[in-house]
């Protein structure tokens, strides 16, 4: 962190967030829920409002005042996201609904004109369900094959295994930047080479890295990168693909409707149309788009780059080791991923010898502590470290050491009966 760069407090960082005053079984609540979505500050629940009650109108429809604001607020939001990630300017963001509609918005556009029989996709082993269903559902309906990197025992990608695996046959190397599960953090630099080397185009599934770390698309060298406002302090419903301006120029739009068209000609006489799309990003944002998720998202960001992206990364990261080592003194708890020293997010799953995942969930949650249990959506990961479900707790900026310390004193009276 840079010397001029603020040092925040995340005991004040808390009191803009009105939820965590609640209690919940006449405990105060520890929210370790954030890999699944994060928590709202004051002021993105204040913007969202301020949208509906000064500026709501549809937008780039309407010659009218209101219309011309919710226009502008709305492409403000899209400028604001290209400079969080260093993007090249809106041309290369496109507002979706989720991770989920940014990676299925490449595969199916990908699908309509680029992708077939003697194509490969390359995804890995340790990918959330919206990085690998999309690509395997295309691949029946466009012939094309979908390819699998390993992980290791500790859950970490397999980049030898990765190497061998990418071809000049393949067409998009797809990952995820960190694990939603173990936290392994990927080395997108080493992937965007492999691909490169082989004339791959590679798209970073970025939903539990970029709430959480700076990111840089340019230096990072990816093609797309796709995440979800709402795991970064902004509402559900708005989410970001980051798409290359040259790809995203050839790409054909795989939804079709209002906004994303110039021209539509149609002639009865011959039966024939003629459709021009629209400019970037807009040719992607077909329909009325979620404005004030948008809007929700800006004020976020805005919010995230006050408290400075290094301090969230490094609060995150002493709040990981504090509680992988508190964990690994306990008897009967078997944590997952990377050690503490490596390169990892704020996301633990582990296990609690003789208590089922969800079991333990729900006896944490009579003690206010919220985590996921299950397999977060990633089922084959699981599989592969030969795990039938984990418990997870994840952090963020107001998470502090005391609720750990919370978790594990739950954890120990749990196991004592
Ligand atoms: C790594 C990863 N990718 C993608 C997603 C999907 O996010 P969303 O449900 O917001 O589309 C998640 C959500 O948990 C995730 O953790």
């Amino acid at each position: 962190m840079g010397e001029a760069e603020p040092m925040f407090d995340p005991y004040r960082v808390r009191e803009d967030f009105p939820i965590l005053r609640r209690r919940i079984e006449g405990k105060p609540l520890i929210y370790l829920d954030n890999a699944a979505t994060s928590q709202k500050p004051i002021q993105v629940i204040e913007a969202i409002r301020r949208f509906y009650e000064e500026s709501n109108a549809n937008v780039h429809r309407g010659v009218h005042t209101l219309s011309q604001e919710a226009s502008e607020l709305y492409e403000r939001a899209h400028e604001e996201v290209a400079e969080f990630i260093g993007a090249e300017g809106i041309e290369e963001i496109i507002f979706t609904k989720n991770a989920t509609e940014a990676i299925n918005l490449v595969a199916y556009s990908l699908g309509c004109k680029g992708l077939g029989p003697g194509d490969e996709v390359v995804v890995t082993l340790m990918e959330h369900h919206s990085n690998i269903v999309p690509w395997e559902n295309l691949s029946k309906v466009r012939g094309f094959k979908v390819k699998y990197a390993d992980v290791n025992d500790e859950g970490g990608l397999d980049y030898e295994d990765l190497e061998g695996l990418v071809t000049r046959r393949t067409k998009i190397v797809c990952v995820t930047h960190v694990s939603n599960v173990t936290g392994a953090k990927n080395d997108l630099a080493r992937i965007s080479k492999i691909a490169r080397d082989n004339g791959a185009m590679v798209l970073v599934d970025g939903a539990q890295s970029v709430p959480h770390m700076p990111i840089d698309v340019k230096r990072l060298g990816i093609d797309f990168l796709a995440f979800s406002g709402h795991k970064m302090l902004a509402p559900t419903g708005i989410g970001v693909l980051y798409g290359r301006r040259e790809i995203l120029e050839e790409m054909e739009p795989f939804l079709g409707g209002g906004e994303m068209i110039r021209e539509v000609r149609c002639d009865k006489s011959d039966g024939t149309c003629r459709i021009t799309y629209n400019e970037l990003p807009w040719k992607f944002e077909a329909g009325t788009p979620n404005v004030s998720g948008g809007v929700g998202l800006m004020e976020a960001i805005r919010y995230l780059r006050g408290l400075g992206m290094e301090w969230v990364e490094r609060h995150e990261a002493e709040l990981t080791k504090y509680a992988l080592k508190g964990l690994g003194e306990m008897d009967g708890i078997r944590c997952y991923g990377p050690g503490p020293d490596s390169e990892r997010g704020g996301i633990i799953s582990f296990n609690m010898d003789g208590f089922d995942p969800h079991d333990l969930a729900l006896l944490l949650d009579q003690f206010g502590i919220m985590v996921r249990s299950g397999f977060h959506c990633a089922e084959p990961l699981h599989q592969r470290l030969g795990l039938k479900g984990s418990v997870r707790a994840s952090f963020y900026v107001y998470n502090v050491k005391e609720e750990i310390d919370e978790l594990i004193r739950a954890l120990e009276e749990i196991r004592k009966g």
